[in-house]
């Protein structure tokens, strides 16, 4: 279950009631990435459209560069696959399971992200 928040000011995150909601598999990930149509627009943003209808497939073992402009959504991939938000539209699945059926903990557990922070990088 979630709900939206009710501060009004900056904040525009969807909260989870149990981010351990949904299924923690004990198998391990294979890592198979599919985004299939997904549409997506952060909440305090609904008039801008980030994903239109994105489709994406990141093969297990492989190794994917993602390029693009700044604000043209790279950094918001993984925040879909970790369930910071959902898409309001489309599939997103890894190893062939949507990510809304996994819990949000689980996921983000099984995802490391490096951050672009250049001081990693001296
Ligand atoms: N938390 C947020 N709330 C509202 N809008 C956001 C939020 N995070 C990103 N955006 C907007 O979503 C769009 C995609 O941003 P994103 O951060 O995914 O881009 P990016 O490709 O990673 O950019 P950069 O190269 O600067 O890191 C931009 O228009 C950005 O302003
Ligand atoms: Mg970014």
């Amino acid at each position: 279950m979630r709900h939206h928040c009710s501060c009004t000011e900056r904040c525009n995150k969807r909260h989870y009631n149990n981010v351990a909601e949904g299924q923690s598999p004990s198998t391990n990930l294979q890592g198979d990435i599919e985004f299939r149509g997904v549409h997506f627009s952060y909440p305090s943003r609904s008039e801008v459209s980030v994903f239109n209808g994105l489709d994406l497939v990141v093969p297990s073992g492989s190794v994917t560069a993602v390029v693009g402009a700044s604000g043209s959504g790279k950094s918001t991939l993984p925040a879909l696959l970790m369930r910071f938000y959902d898409p309001s539209s489309g599939v997103l699945q890894i190893d062939g399971t949507s990510v809304r059926d996994f819990s949000p903990q689980w996921l983000r557990s099984h995802i490391s992200i490096v951050h672009q922070v250049p001081a990693q990088w001296p």
